[in-house]
């Protein structure tokens, strides 16, 4: 796969809270795997294209709402490795001037907009089964990516993390969505050689989260993993919910990236190291222990969120 930037960097942070409480903290640096398909989309798109291929069909159909990280990744994905795509958008048609949807059309994606009561039937049989009929020669990734496809892709950067740190690796942390990125770090960790005792820490994004522990357990099952008491879900950092970005957030995203040199969004990096912040100043870790940290990418969502504050100044995205 050409122009990937593999295995992605994993970079040491320095931070006085780090020296404070003995931690060593890494950051695996995937939103630099490739310039347009970042991140976890890339990893969760790896091998379904690799499936796309060798299906020999010629066009990815997905899911996802108008400023959606995997939307934009799946149509650059398309535009540079010779698949159509086409997306199923959760809204009104006039979303396609925004930043990412824009995009996405400029790398030739087709885009079909439904209503938010047509979109909840993504996962339905009979709703699938009209849209083959309707793209015959399209494979269908499911909203986000997450699939077992997805998993064997995610499953790789804990191999990379592995053998890039060095040392033993107490804990992985990842912004959690749909609980995809978190199953397949658990399921690498499983499959690992070393039998790693890699602990996993997903800070969920969304509030009222509690319910996505059952679909992770379940996620797991489906992916023959039997582990279950290596991972678990901080649901307290969400901020107000999905794409909130009070102030306080704000400035930390700032203060994170002036004092690291490392981007991060609001939306889902920036709440996994606000969060990984305030659990180290709880004292959720213990002294000497390495961390990782994967930066699952997303940096194109802060056009999105310029453009929705120019237009709603006082509310913030
Ligand atoms: C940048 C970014 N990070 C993290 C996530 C969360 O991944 P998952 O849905 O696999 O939990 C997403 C998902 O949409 C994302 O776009």
């Amino acid at each position: 796969m050409q122009n990937i930037i593999s295995p992605s960097p994993l970079q040491k942070i320095e931070h006085p809270l780090l020296d404070l409480w003995q931690l060593t903290l890494f950051v695996k640096r995937d939103d630099l795997l490739h310039s347009e398909i970042s991140g976890n989309k890339w990893r969760k798109l790896k091998y379904n294209l690799l499936e796309a291929r060798s299906q020999q069909v010629d066009q990815i159909l997905s899911f996802g709402g108008a400023y959606s990280n995997h939307i934009h990744a799946l149509a650059a994905a398309g535009f540079h490795f010779g698949f159509k795509t086409a997306a199923i958008i959760r809204g009104e048609s006039c979303y396609a001037n925004n930043p990412t949807l824009k995009q996405a059309i400029a790398w030739g994606m087709e885009l079909q907009f439904v209503s938010r009561l047509e979109y909840k039937q993504k996962a339905q049989t009979a709703y699938l089964q009209s849209l083959q009929s309707a793209y015959p020669n399209a494979f269908i990734v499911p909203e986000g990516g997450s699939n077992r496809f997805a998993i064997r892709g995610v499953m790789e950067a804990i191999q990379e993390i592995e053998q890039q740190a060095h040392r033993p690796v107490d804990h992985v942390i990842t912004a959690t969505g749909s609980g995809g990125t978190l199953t397949g770090l658990v399921a690498g960790i499983a499959q690992s050689q070393s039998q790693l005792k890699t602990q996993v820490t997903g800070i969920a994004v969304l509030k009222n989260a509690h319910y996505l522990n059952q679909e992770i357990a379940s996620l797991l099952q489906q992916a023959k993993v039997n582990q279950n008491d290596n991972w678990c879900l901080q649901t307290e950092f969400h901020h107000g919910g999905y794409a909130k970005v009070p102030v306080e957030l704000k400035h930390f995203c700032e203060q994170f990236s002036r004092q690291t040199g490392i981007p991060v969004e609001p939306i889902y990096t920036g709440k996994m190291f606000y969060g990984l912040f305030k659990l180290i100043e709880q004292g959720y870790f213990n002294r000497g222990e390495n961390i990782v940290a994967l930066h699952t990418g997303g940096l194109q969502g802060l056009n999105g969120l310029k453009e929705r504050n120019q237009k709603h100044p006082s509310t913030q995205a």
